[in-house]
């Protein structure tokens, strides 16, 4: 096996006309936590069930964990553990009975049932709970139930599909910690999608970009914020006047320039030095006092990813 748990080649899917995985060609490491990235309709879910062996390719090829998807799908469901849009629990049944019975289909014995379960239940605060209904719990203990699931029987590689989607910030902070803690300490491959990039920046080794079935982009989280991030810059001072602001405005390298009360924002240009950017604002009069460089963040650069491609702001937000 390669140093990849999934290696894709031109990997293609459609749907009539429609090419919903267009030559997706895609190497996600062994050991990373890697964030699948895109608009609605990218093609995400479609490319995490060409990779489960859930649909067929119509062109190019996989493997996972080594296992070809197009002949050895069953052996991929085995090594792998899988989270989807719906988190598939049985609702009359407790928490702990759905992992029993989900650590029953996956082989295990009885006492590394037990054990694991514990464990896993422990780990993510609900061993107290481990009693109560399915359908009792909250939309985050669900989506936690789902994810002990993913990882019950120890597989090397999880899906996660939207791990956090609908759930408040402090229960997808704490989700996020938990599988980044688990897969650290069990090695796991994680292959996630998300919406929320600024969960990916800090969670993920790296991230692709997918748009219209098409990888636009394989890279790290940092890599992806330089390339296309802007820079900002934050200048606190005195003296900021109409006209040195509209010559700010007008430097090349400048993109904006707003003044807000003592503090001057700023976004420039990719690769802007900001100690040339203060020596000419001290030239112009403006005494100052603090200065804070920033970074662009990933959401930043994603959405100019998206417009350098052509699409709509607003399409890239619904
Ligand atoms: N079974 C199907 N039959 C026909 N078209 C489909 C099918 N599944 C997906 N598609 C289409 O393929 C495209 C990609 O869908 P997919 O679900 O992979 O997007 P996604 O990136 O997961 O989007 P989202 O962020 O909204 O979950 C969409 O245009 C969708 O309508
Ligand atoms: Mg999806």
């Amino acid at each position: 096996m390669t140093g990849y748990a999934i290696e894709t080649k031109e990997m293609t899917r459609c749907f009539g006309a429609l090419r919903a995985v267009d030559r997706v060609s895609l190497q996600v490491p062994t050991g990373s936590i890697f964030g699948f990235l895109g608009p609605n309709g990218a093609g995400k879910t479609t490319t995490l069930r060409l990779l489960l062996g859930l649909l067929e390719l119509n062109g190019g090829s996989a493997t996972v964990l080594g296992y070809d998807v197009s002949t050895q799908a069953a052996s991929i469901r085995e090594h792998t553990g899988v989270l989807l849009e719906h988190d598939g629990l049985y609702a009359r049944l407790s928490i702990y009975d759905n992992l029993e019975f989900f650590g029953r289909v996956y082989h295990l014995d009885v006492r590394t049932r037990q054990a694991r379960i514990q464990e896993l239940l422990k780990h993510l605060g609900l061993w107290d709970r481990r009693d109560a209904d399915v359908t009792k719990l909250s939309k985050g203990m669900k989506q936690k139930v789902a994810v002990a699931r993913a990882l019950l029987h120890r597989p090397s590689l999880v899906f996660l599909d939207e791990p956090s989607a609908g759930l408040d910030p402090v229960a997808a902070v704490a989700l996020r910690e938990d599988i980044q803690n688990l897969a650290r300490k069990e090695g796991t491959t994680i292959f996630l999608t998300t919406h929320n990039l600024a969960e990916a920046e800090k969670i993920c080794d790296c991230v692709g970009v997918i748009r219209k079935g098409q990888l636009l982009t394989q890279t790290s989280p940092a890599e992806l914020r330089s390339q296309t991030g802007k820079a900002t810059a934050r200048i606190v001072g005195h003296g900021f006047s109409d006209s040195s602001l509209a010559a700010l405005r007008a430097l090349p390298q400048v993109e904006s320039a707003v003044l807000r009360d003592d503090e001057l924002h700023l976004e420039l240009g990719p690769g802007t030095e900001i100690p040339p950017l203060v020596t000419w604002l001290v030239r112009e009069g403006i005494q100052i006092e603090e200065v804070h460089k920033g970074r662009g963040s990933l959401e930043e650069a994603f959405v100019a990813l998206m417009q350098e491609n052509g699409q709509e702001h607003r399409e890239v937000l619904s």
